[in-house]
């Protein structure tokens, strides 16, 4: 039996959520997004009807957030207090039965997730990730495409590991920094920082979260 379910985010990230959501048994039933111009559109098929705040109103209590920008992902988390939060995970994606994941993450196709791995909520494992043994992710990370995490990594709170890079294991990722793609990280990285280049080196400090590329 299908189990019916609303994604909040209208843009190209949502996509890939209602994609992984229905291959795995759920049936999207709306969209909500902030943005007016988008209400009345569909995405996927899926009728955007409203700003989020109308999700509730619209007699909605199960949704998965799908916006690819890790703070905003956060403050709507915040916002929606008692919303159920799904966590959805390809059927082409493998994940250990040791896994641990939270609320509202979700794993796309092709991410493998190995033994004793933790994963928090609303933590995005991007298309052919890899999240090996005893890692840990934490709350609201984003391990982009095809990015590689080795054994006993942290990625701590809002990180995001950018396309393609490799974390050599036990590093630790700190929180609300950015890894640009193709990035090779040998050694800790601070929190509230940009990082690229192989090996990674740090090329910018910031006191907020970057953006990055999902809208
Ligand atoms: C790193 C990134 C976030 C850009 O951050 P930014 O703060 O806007 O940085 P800038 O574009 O100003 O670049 C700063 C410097 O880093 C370099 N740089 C940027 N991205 C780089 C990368 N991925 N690898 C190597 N060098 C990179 C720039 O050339 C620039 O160098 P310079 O100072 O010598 O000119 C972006 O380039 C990136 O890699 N994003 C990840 C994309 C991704 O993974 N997408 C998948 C999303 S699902």
């Amino acid at each position: 039996m299908s189990r019916s379910v609303a994604v909040i985010g209208a843009g190209g990230h949502a996509k890939v959520v209602i994609a992984t959501l229905r291959a795995a048994g759920f049936t999207v039933q709306a969209v909500f997004d902030d943005n007016p111009s988008r209400t009345g559109f569909e995405v996927l098929g899926v009728p955007v009807l409203g700003p989020i705040d109308s999700l509730v109103n619209a007699g909605f209590s199960v949704a998965v957030i799908a916006i690819g920008d890790n703070a905003v992902r956060q403050r709507i988390a915040q916002r929606l207090t008692h919303m159920q939060w799904l966590t959805a995970v390809h059927p082409n994606a493998w994940v250990h039965p040791s896994v641990r994941l939270g609320a509202g993450t979700v794993v796309f196709a092709g991410a493998v997730i190995q033994p004793e791995a933790v994963v928090g909520e609303h933590v995005i494992i991007n298309t052919g990730a890899t999240v090996d043994h005893e890692c840990t992710v934490h709350d609201f990370a984003h391990i982009a495409p095809g990015a590689h995490l080795a054994g006993r990594v942290t990625v701590e709170e809002g990180a995001f590991v950018g396309m393609g890079s490799s974390v050599i294991q036990t590093v630790r990722i700190g929180a609300w920094t950015t890894l640009g793609a193709g990035a090779v990280v040998t050694q800790d990285i601070p929190a509230h920082v940009t990082a690229v280049g192989v090996p990674a080196r740090v090329v910018k400090r910031h006191p907020e979260t970057m953006e990055d590329c999902h809208e």
